[in-house]
């Protein structure tokens, strides 16, 4: 069976396509990703129209580059899946058509796929990985804790009241005068700074609900690098340092408030998997490391480029849904907001 994938739901056009082996693991035959990094850069962030109007440009070409890289044609796919949201509408809608489009002229099977349940599965094609699982998501957009029992059966365990953590790691980027997107520079900045200068609070910490808040963190970040007036270089690495410090011990705290509920409440977890672009972190990574090996816990972590968007995730996604007989059909309308 082989999948081609569309993803367009925020900043990053991408087309893959993806195998699935008669043993049941998955292989990524191509995999084209665009980055418009470029284009948002001088906003600061990602600006929804511009981005629409990216993804239509390159996403004909990238979709013909990726069945090329992958060898084969239209006509020997199995299924044609596109992310149908959640996400900045202008764009779902541009991947949306394109798949639908090709799915009715090659007459395959369309597969709408939910963004997120793409990112919840993505460990399955990488790894031998049986359903139930501990699932922590952390990108841009979204920051959940998340049972993941089967494909299309999730237990949402906890999520953001406000900022997703990476959101909160590119303003406090942005306040510190660091280029977009932040997160990887705050990792930079941080690796030369002090993380005990300041004492930054820790929301959240100790609660059972395993729920996130970040933005009382980012305030305080903020209220700090306003009293310094003029940081210095390492008044920024100290800042972002102590800031990454704090992410990291809740993300830690919130993972084990986490961790307790899953098994109260669907009993042994095969593994935690870590998905979206901030488990690109070096920092968090070290420490989930640290935390499944203490917890006895499998720590599955997908190579960054397949937890940053991609278009593999949604091919592996559609393959889990084609496989299950799960398909769409052409009235399914884009989501920009679509919870697990
Ligand atoms: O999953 P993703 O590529 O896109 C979304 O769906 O949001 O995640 C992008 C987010 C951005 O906020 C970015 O700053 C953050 O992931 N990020 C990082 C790192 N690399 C990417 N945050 C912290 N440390 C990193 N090394
Ligand atoms: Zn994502």
């Amino acid at each position: 069976m082989r999948v081609l994938g569309i993803e367009t739901t925020c900043d990053e056009t991408a087309a893959a396509v993806v195998r699935l082996q008669p043993g049941g693991a998955g292989e990524i035959l191509s995999n084209e990703v665009m980055s418009q990094i470029a284009e948002h850069a001088a906003y600061g962030g990602v600006v929804p129209e511009i981005a629409a109007r990216a993804h239509i440009e390159v996403l004909d070409r990238l979709v013909v580059r990726a069945l090329d890289r992958a060898g084969v044609k239209l006509a020997d796919l199995d299924g044609i899946a596109a992310a149908a949201g959640p996400g900045l509408i202008g764009g779902v809608i541009v991947g949306l058509t394109m798949a639908k489009a090709l799915a009715l002229a090659s007459r395959k099977p369309f597969i709408a796929v939910n963004h997120l349940e793409a990112h919840a599965l993505t460990a399955r094609l990488t790894d031998e990985l049986e359903f139930p699982y501990l699932l922590l998501l952390v990108s841009g957009g979204h920051t959940q804790l998340v049972a993941v029992k089967g494909v299309g059966d999730y237990l949402r365990l906890g999520s953001t009241v406000d900022d997703a953590v990476g959101e909160a790691f590119d303003k406090v980027a942005k306040m510190l005068g660091l280029p977009y997107p932040g997160g990887p520079q705050v990792e930079i900045a941080a690796a030369k700074g002090d993380p005990a200068r300041f004492d930054f609070p820790r929301p959240m910490h100790g609660r059972a609900k395993p729920d996130f808040s970040l933005s009382g963190l980012k305030t305080a970040v903020r209220l700090e690098a306003q009293r310094i007036l003029s940081p210095s270089q390492t008044d920024i690495a100290d800042l972002c340092a102590s800031f990454q410090a704090a992410i990291v011990d809740t993300i830690i705290d919130r993972s084990r408030a986490g961790l307790r509920l899953f098994r109260e409440t669907v009993g042994q977890s095969n593994a935690m998997v870590v998905a979206g672009g901030v488990g690109a972190n070096g920092a968090i990574r070290r420490a989930l490391i640290r935390f499944c090996g203490e917890s006895g816990l499998r720590l599955v972590l997908p190579p960054p480029q397949l937890c940053t968007d991609n278009g593999a995730m949604i091919a592996w996604a559609g393959i889990e849904r084609l496989s299950l007989g799960l398909t769409d059909d052409m009235t399914f309308a884009a989501k920009p907001r679509w919870p697990l």
